[in-house]
């Protein structure tokens, strides 16, 4: 599971033991022990081949170690990183970040070091299963990797940055480009903000052979450039895994966790995999999606027929425990070209054609029914556990579905540490609208999807459209309050639902 075991033990006999976190009890109340067991099986052939896992988290986290990527990351922009968080027992963290100007992470611009310090505040209520922090920077300082870097810094960065002047920067030295005082200015330009540190969350992955695999879960970072610095995150960024117990063989999370802000990670150039979509893709866990949505999706893909298939499961909880309702989403798909922006990857435009609604619970089912007729499949003759063809009514104004529907895609595909392919799909606005243009396709991802072995090849597929949280919420008024709750939840889910895709 370790493969930096040797120069970690330090760093975690240090920690082990005491107790890391000033934890206000009042505010966790009753879940100043949650540890949930989220065991997740997917109908597929690929993961009943792997061992058997059972995923816990604690709640509250406990974050002391290192952190570190497991590959390049992708952020909206798009921006390319590899990152490797330090907690400290005494509440400190260091958070380094290296940008890169290459989707593979071979060719370092920039690092940042940044200094700070972080509390556990409380169960988050509106990402089930996060833990809300507050988090003080007291310093950042940057390190320009070429002149070529110092060059693109200059179009973004004022002159001067407390100790930087930009037209003096020699590549490779430390520069402060914030203290508690000056250069907010600075970090502002760059984009950059550690909001991603206000939800938090941990998993540990207990495998069957003995092994455990930790990985920390961050806030996500909003697809709106203009909006990152002040979102508050609601979902999740794809996780770091911790030094010690991370997936083997992970011979990116070994660069990342030696790296530092002078050496900054170079990663191997990984071989060009052909993308296919042929066959059936899921979900590797429970997905946490921004404004509070936890799904599991499940794809078919007929190249030959241009036709796709989706199936997300909704639920309540942060395990996929807790079902809500299912959505089958079916239509055609054409591919595009290489994408310009994050090379590697390949654009789609996807269109969505039929979408079939099953309500998984009574209150789901209430709420369908509710709806005025004409406007979400045949109103009145919802059930719990009947499936329901929105297609006849266009969609359903309730859930946000137009139909027919269209949306410009960027996927990619990338092989695991076992040599499984991997399938990434654009991340979705995290304004929960739809990409319906060109200028709104996604340029980051979601939570890479496995590929099942010797799945069926069913076409048919996914997405929604826009979704209106307003009506959702319009519609549970003078209900119980019950009711609301599980509209709130809902509501946000058919957002992101749409988003999902
Ligand atoms: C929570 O309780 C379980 C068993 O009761 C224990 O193994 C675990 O260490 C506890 N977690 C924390 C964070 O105290
Ligand atoms: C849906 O509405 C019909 C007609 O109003 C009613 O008979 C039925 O019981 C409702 N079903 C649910 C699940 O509320």
């Amino acid at each position: 599971m370790n493969c930096v075991r040797g120069e970690l033990i330090s760093v975690f006999v240090a920690g082990t033991g005491s107790k890391l976190w000033e934890v206000p009890t009042a505010s966790f109340t009753s879940s100043s022990n949650l540890s949930e067991s989220l065991q997740w099986e997917q109908d597929c052939q690929y993961l009943h081949l792997q061992d058997r896992v059972r995923i816990t988290a604690d709640i509250p986290p406990r974050l002391d170690g290192t952190w570190v990527s497991t590959r390049c990351e992708v952020r909206p922009g798009p921006e390319f990183l590899t990152r490797s968080y330090t907690f400290h027992p005494s509440r400190h963290f260091q958070a380094l970040q290296h940008y890169y100007t290459d989707s593979g992470c071979e060719d370092p611009a920039y690092s940042l070091m940044i200094r700070g310090r972080l509390r556990l505040r409380q169960a988050s209520w509106i990402t089930r299963g996060g833990t809300e922090t507050e988090h003080h920077i007291s310093k950042a300082g940057i390190v320009v990797h070429s002149l070529a870097a110092k060059q693109r810094l200059a179009s973004s960065l004022p002159p001067t940055c407390v100790g930087l002047t930009l037209g003096r920067v020699v590549p490779g030295k430390l520069y402060e480009l914030y203290n508690t005082r000056a250069g907010r200015g600075c970090l502002a330009a760059l984009g950059f903000s550690m909001i991603e540190m206000g939800l938090i969350r941990v998993e540990t992955q207990h495998h069957s052979h003995g092994g455990k695999v930790q990985e920390l879960f961050l806030g996500d970072v909003h697809t709106d450039w203009t909006q990152r610095t002040q979102y508050r995150p609601t979902g999740y960024q794809q996780p770091l895994q911790n030094a010690m117990h991370h997936i083997h063989p992970c011979p990116v999370c070994a660069l990342v966790y030696r790296s530092s802000e002078q050496r900054p990670p170079v990663l191997p150039r990984r071989p060009a995999a052909p993308l296919s979509l042929a066959s059936r893709w899921v979900s590797q866990r429970c997905e946490t999606r921004p404004n509070v949505l936890f799904l599991t999706r499940d794809f078919t893909f007929n190249p030959d027929q241009h036709a796709w298939d989706g199936i997300y499961r909704h639920y309540s909880d942060p395990a996929c425990s807790q079902p809500t309702f299912t959505l089958r989403a079916s239509g055609h798909y054409a591919q595009g070209n290489p994408s310009t922006k994050v090379s590697g990857a390949t654009e789609f435009v996807f269109k969505v054609t039929q979408v079939r609604v099953t309500a998984a619970e009574e209150s789901t089912a209430k709420l369908l029914n509710g709806t005025r007729p004409g406007k979400c499949g045949r109103a009145g003759s919802w059930e719990v556990g009947v499936e329901q063809d929105l297609t006849p009514t266009d969609g359903c104004t309730l859930l946000g579905i137009k139909l027919p529907h269209k949306e410009y895609e960027l996927f990619k595909t990338e092989l695991d540490h076992r040599k499984h392919p991997l399938l990434f799909i654009g991340e979705r606005p995290t304004d929960g609208s739809s990409p319906d243009r060109p200028q709104k396709r996604p340029t980051s991802f979601q939570a890479p999807m496995v590929l099942c072995s010797g799945g069926e090849t069913q076409p048919s597929h996914r997405y929604g459209s826009g979704f209106n949280s307003k009506q959702v919420q319009l519609a549970a008024s003078g209900t119980k309050r019950l009711a609301q709750l599980v509209l709130l939840v809902l509501g946000s889910v058919l957002c992101s639902w749409f988003c999902v895709y």
